[in-house]
Formats: structure tokens, sequence, C-alpha cells
């Protein structure tokens, strides 16, 4: 039978590139996030390349009511969620106290709160049915000390280690996708800049189809965390490892750093 994944996110991206990898592996598709035209679109092509069924679900998922709905998609009976993608989110260029508060609050509540419930939702009902694979986007910030965003993405890689645990052994996977820095327009909705274009700035982006490509992977071998890139493994092994002042020091160094 064809199994049915979710993914929020959908129409861009990390989020765009897990659909079309997932339904070239023969998953039926449900697409959420916001614009809803180019989830459209995208079901459009799906439906057309790939032989499969695609189903659109705009919402926004720092509203509570549009979280609502999507939940109950993800706990329906009926054609069941078996691989569910938590990968909406975003950045912000300014620094915590430089930013409207409201503004961190969607971040918290797409990030952080919406993985969380649409994780409950999928877990209760995949460790019911004995399979099925959770996969939370967190990033390689969650390792580090750089301003709430490191913080949501802390809370997501050890919230995903944490249900890891509470599923293993029912058939239900849950791995933490922590990507580095990976070509999307995540920068440039956030207008944050960034180096593409120096020797050690190419050599840390990655590409958002080498990188799905090898986080499926990791799924399809039970792994927890995944860290796709030798240069993210590397680094996030030094910052797991380096004294947290170290990591702060760091931080701070960056545009985090107070005003005097
Ligand atoms: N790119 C990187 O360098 C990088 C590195 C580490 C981690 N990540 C993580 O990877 C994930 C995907 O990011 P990306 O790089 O693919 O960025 P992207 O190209 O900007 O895509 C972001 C996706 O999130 C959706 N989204 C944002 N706010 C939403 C909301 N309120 N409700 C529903 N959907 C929402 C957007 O859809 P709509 O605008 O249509 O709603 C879009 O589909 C994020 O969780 C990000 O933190 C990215």
């Amino acid at each position: 039978m064809t199994k049915w994944a979710l993914v929020t996110g959908a129409s861009a991206g990390i989020g765009k590139e897990f659909c079309e990898q997932l339904a070239a592996r023969g998953d039926n598709v449900v697409l959420v996030a916001r614009r809803a035209d180019r989830l459209e679109e995208l079901k459009a092509h799906l439906e057309k390349r790939y032989r499969v069924h695609a189903e659109v679900l705009a919402a926004d998922l720092a509203n509570a009511d549009d979280l609502k709905r999507v939940a109950e998609r993800v706990a329906q009976a009926s054609d069941p969620i078996e691989v569910l993608v938590n990968n909406a989110g975003f950045g912000l260029k300014t620094a915590f106290l430089d930013t409207d508060v409201e503004k961190e609050i969607a971040s918290v509540d797409v990030m952080v709160k919406a993985v969380v419930v649409l994780s409950h939702a999928a877990g209760r009902a995949m460790r019911e049915r004995g399979r099925g694979a959770i996969i939370n986007v967190s990033s390689v910030a969650g390792f580090m000390a750089s301003g709430t965003y490191s913080a949501a993405k802390s809370y997501v890689t050890v919230f995903s280690e944490s249900l890891a645990g509470q599923l293993a052994r029912t058939g239900v996977t849950v791995t933490a996708l922590c990507p580095g820095f990976t070509h999307t327009d995540f920068h440039a909705s956030a207008d944050i800049d960034v180096d593409k274009t120096s020797a050690i700035g190419k050599r840390l982006w990655l590409d958002a189809d080498r990188l799905v490509r090898d986080c499926l992977a990791d799924v399809d071998a039970g792994r927890v965390i995944s860290v796709p890139g030798k240069q993210y493994k590397v680094a996030t092994q030094l910052l797991r490892h380096v004294p947290r002042s170290i990591v702060r020091a760091g931080a701070l160094s960056n545009r985090h750093r107070p005003r005097d």
C-alpha cells in the first residue's frame, strides 16, 4: 500500500526537496505551508512526474486553529501519515532584545510548539500502528548559543532524542536533521547576509538535494541525529566537546554582542 507523508514548510527549500524525494520513492504527500499557490503548483508537479497523490493543506503554523487542523490530519486514521517531516522554520535578522517580541513568539510557535504538537499526534498514531518515521528539522545552530534560533533548534534536537527513546522498539523512528548552511530561501527571507563566495564560505554550503538524500538514508538506518556533510560532522563533534564558555564566546564575537 502506498504510504502518506506530511511535510511542513513544503512550499520552498528543504521541505520542497523532501516532498520531491519522498514522492520519487512513491509516497503520497500532504503539503503544508502558508503559500497555497506554491503548494498547488508543487502538487501538480508531483502528481504528474511521480504518479502519486498530493494534498494541499494551507496553514500558518503560528496560528493555533491552523495548527489544530494540521494535527487532525496527522492523527487521521484513513490515509494515515507514516512519515512526518516537521521542517517549517525561519530566521530572525536581529538579536533578541532588538526584535519585536511577537516575532520571537511566532518563531517559537512555528519551530517549537508546532513540532511538539505534530510529533505528539504522529507519535501516538504511529505507536498504535507499530510503524512510522518522524523527522524534525533542527540545525547545527542548536549546538551553539546564537540567539533564540539556537535555543529553539537545541530544543528540537533534545526533544527528538527524548522521543526517539520513548518510541524505541515500537517500530517508530525519530530523527533530528541538523543542517549547516544550505542553499534555500532561508537567509534571503530573513535578510541575513552570509558569505557564499570566499573559499571558506563556498566549502560551508550544502545543496538541499544532497542534504535530504543523506537524511533519508540516516532515517532508514534508524539514526537519531543526522548531520549531513563532513564539515558539519566535524563541527558538531567539536561543538559538543569544547567547553560551553568557548561556544558562548564564539556567539558573542558574532552579531549578538551586547552593546557597551
Ligand atoms: N537553509 C539553511 O541554511 C538551514 C540551516 C539549518 C536549518 N535550517 C532549517 O531548515 C528548515 C527549512 O528551512 P529552509 O532553509 O528550507 O528555508 P526556506 O526556503 O525559507 O523555507 C521555509 C519554509 O517554511 C515555511 N514556513 C515559514 N513560516 C511558516 C509558518 N508560519 N507556517 C507554515 N509554514 C511556514 C515556508 O512556507 P510559507 O512561507 O509558504 O509559509 C517555507 O516553505 C527550517 O526549519 C530551518 O530552520 C535551514
